[in-house]
């Protein structure tokens, strides 16, 4: 059902995405590695496993590893270990120096570094095999050891091809935009960037949604107005309407307030490290009234008290669109993606 809120494993379950899975998995079988990016809620982990499991009936191996709170290489390989183990995938495995293969799975033997040992278990499997490693941007601190070993798994074992989800920072930048010096220069992932549903798309979706409950509804334009074409927060208001029974106000004040959550802490997570908080909070708030270019320098330039010049804005603007929070519309025309962060009081929280 469409208003379920566990993440969709099959095509039948998931509306609206065929192209993108249709692509991705081409790319797949002709041996490139896929980024997936996206705002939160945008159907990034529900893309991954459909993909995964068609893949999984076309003849590959495939194994789905959550980073969320994964921050070290020593857990990564202890959580690859496991899933191999526990889908019997070690039996495809050649491997001899850090780890012992028997009967009833791998083990890693006693003392082995965690680098080497992760690389030789990706190297010596033998079977074509995808892996997908979702929320990468946990594991940013290690993400340079990471990299090299994707890298170097990548060009040296031919059957091995990798999906990374996450949003657009740490890792996920590192393989985008490698730095001359980058295990990965010359051999970039393709990147697939999901967005939003349309408003008609948007419509379509609760309509099914509801049909599928066997429920008459008819406020579509007031929801797709408030919550727009984001599909994580449309399936949690028809969950909370439709199947929870809430009223049409409840759920969505409910929606609202759990996505100002989580879209708070992906605003956090933007601006942590970054000098100039004002100027992106400046920039956000500014991007409510107004979406020109030069109608966004002037506003944010007033918000903040002095003029930003052209660079400074082009350079946060570019940011702010590779994070997944705004989007470029057209040229010259920017907004922000998320219709719960665009609702927010950026000012307040410049204190
Ligand atoms: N195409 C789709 N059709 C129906 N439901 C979907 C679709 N895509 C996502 N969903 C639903 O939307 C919600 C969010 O999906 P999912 O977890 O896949 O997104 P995500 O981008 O991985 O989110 P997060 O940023 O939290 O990791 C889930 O409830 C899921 O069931
Ligand atoms: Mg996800």
């Amino acid at each position: 059902m469409l208003f379920e809120l566990y993440p969709k494993e099959s095509r039948r379950e998931l509306f609206s995405r065929d192209d993108v899975i249709d692509y991705i998995k081409r790319q797949i079988h002709a041996g490139n590695w896929v980024v997936i990016t996206g705002q939160r809620m945008i159907g990034k982990t529900s893309v991954v496993k459909v993909v995964l499991n068609e893949l999984a009936s076309e003849g590959f191996r495939t194994m789905y590893i959550n980073l969320q709170g994964v921050n070290s290489l020593k857990t990564l390989l202890k959580i690859m270990v496991n899933e191999a183990n526990r889908s019997s995938l070690f039996r495809d495995i050649d491997a001899s120096v850090n780890l012992n293969i028997g009967p009833l799975g791998i083990t890693v033997r006693k003392g082995a570094r965690p680098m080497p040992t992760l690389l030789e278990f990706l190297l010596s499997m033998r079977k074509d095999t995808v892996i997908a490693l979702d929320e990468v941007q946990d594991l940013a601190s290690a993400s340079p050891q990471l990299l090299k070993i994707l890298g170097n798994a990548h060009s040296s074992n031919p059957r091995i091809r990798f999906i990374l989800t996450g949003s657009y920072v740490g890792l996920v930048r590192a393989l985008l935009e490698p730095s001359p010096t980058s295990p990965l220069y010359g051999r970039l992932p393709v990147e697939v960037r999901l967005r939003p549903f349309t408003h008609d798309q948007s419509k379509a979706f609760l309509m099914r949604g509801f049909s599928e409950l066997g429920m008459s509804f008819n406020e579509y334009d007031k929801v797709v107005n408030l919550l727009d074409g984001i599909v994580g927060w449309l399936t949690l208001f028809g969950n909370l309407h439709g199947i929870r029974g809430l009223s049409l106000d409840d759920a969505l004040s409910k929606v609202i307030e759990e996505g100002s959550k989580i879209m708070l802490n992906e605003l956090d997570n933007f601006l942590k490290g970054r000098a100039n908080k004002r100027l992106y909070l400046a920039i956000l708030e500014a991007l409510k009234h107004v979406n020109r270019w030069r109608d966004i320098k002037a506003y944010a330039s007033f918000l903040i008290g002095h003029e930003i010049d052209d660079r400074t804005l082009d350079n946060a603007l570019t940011a702010l669109i590779r994070f997944n929070l705004v989007e470029k519309h057209s040229e010259g025309i920017y907004r922000i993606i998320d219709p719960i962060l665009g609702n927010m009081n950026f000012m307040n929280l410049t204190k």
